[in-house]
């Protein structure tokens, strides 16, 4: 595998502004991609553009948008390739808490987190895979990733945020379903689905997310909250040749949190 094995190839990453976007985004300069860098917040992108920039030679398209949005996606891809001619590694990773028991979810927030954690992964998708399948690169002509969550899974799924749980239980089955439709396309689909990990979704606090882990008492066999970097590696995994002939997997990074659940 070469050193720069995502050189001419562009990574489109979601959410990119904070948190498991933005190391991912890192990641995949430091192996030469060039990228699009997709958020709703324009300022953090800046951000996590300048960072990249100051330690790698890469061009960064700030894409601002909703990916709630389907029309603000669908002109995301049009300039996306205006400016580029490939998208290899897509990572739908934009997504948002919410939603207590899910019979009390008004549907406001029930719509709020459906409509960014399952619709938007779904608008992104359907907007890039169309060019993505007629792209050359073999084996693979492309690579999509979601980020799911042991929250979406069947050991982890959470009363407390109800409806988060299962618009990641709905990301890890598309993530199959299209690993179906698109691999006679030569694009791969794979997840990784996250346990608790330190970002701002977690308001950045060891001590929040421990009190966090107390009340739903969980434990964590490997007795660690999770760094951002940790699922960087693994996006940069899948985005390398050492994975291409995996498709369709949810893989879990979680210190061992769900298959420890109702065991220790
Ligand atoms: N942190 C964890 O422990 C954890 C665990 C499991 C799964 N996840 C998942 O990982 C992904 C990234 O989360 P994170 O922890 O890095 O959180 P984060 O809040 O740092 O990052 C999410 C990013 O998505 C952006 N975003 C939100 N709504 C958007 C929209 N409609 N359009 C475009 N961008 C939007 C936000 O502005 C933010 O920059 C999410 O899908 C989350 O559900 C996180």
């Amino acid at each position: 595998m070469s050193e720069n094995f995502l050189e001419g190839k562009i990574a489109l990453v979601t959410g990119a502004g904070s948190g498991f976007g933005r190391e991912m985004a890192i990641n995949f300069a430091k192996k030469g991609a060039d990228l699009v860098l997709n958020d709703i917040d324009l300022e953090s992108i800046k951000e996590t553009r300048d960072i990249i920039l100051n330690s790698h030679e890469v061009e960064i398209m700030l894409a601002e948008a909703d990916i709630s949005d389907e029309e603000q996606v669908n002109l995301m891809s049009k300039k996306v390739f205006q400016q580029f001619d490939n998208v290899f590694v897509l990572v739908n990773n934009a997504g948002i808490r919410g939603g207590s028991s899910s019979l009390k979810t008004k549907m406001i927030d029930y719509d709020m987190v459906m409509n960014v954690n399952v619709k938007g992964a779904w608008n992104v998708t359907k907007a890039f895979y169309k060019k993505m399948r007629r792209q050359k690169f073999r084996p693979l002509a492309g690579k999509i990733i979601n980020i799911t969550s042991c929250a979406g899974t069947e050991c982890g799924l959470n009363p407390f945020i109800g409806i988060y749980s299962v618009s990641k239980t709905a990301l890890i089955a598309f993530t199959k379903l299209w690993a179906l439709e698109l691999g006679s396309s030569n694009i791969s689909v794979n997840a990784i689905c996250p346990g608790i990990f330190l970002t701002p979704i977690y308001n950045n606090d060891p001590n929040f997310i421990r009190e966090w882990i107390k009340m739903r008492n969980v434990k964590i066999p490997l007795d660690q909250i999770g760094e951002p970097n940790q699922v960087a590696d693994v996006a940069l995994f899948l985005a390398s040749p050492a994975s291409d002939y995996i498709t369709g997997q949810n893989i879990i990074i979680d210190g061992g949190m769900t298959i420890s659940i109702n065991k220790i």
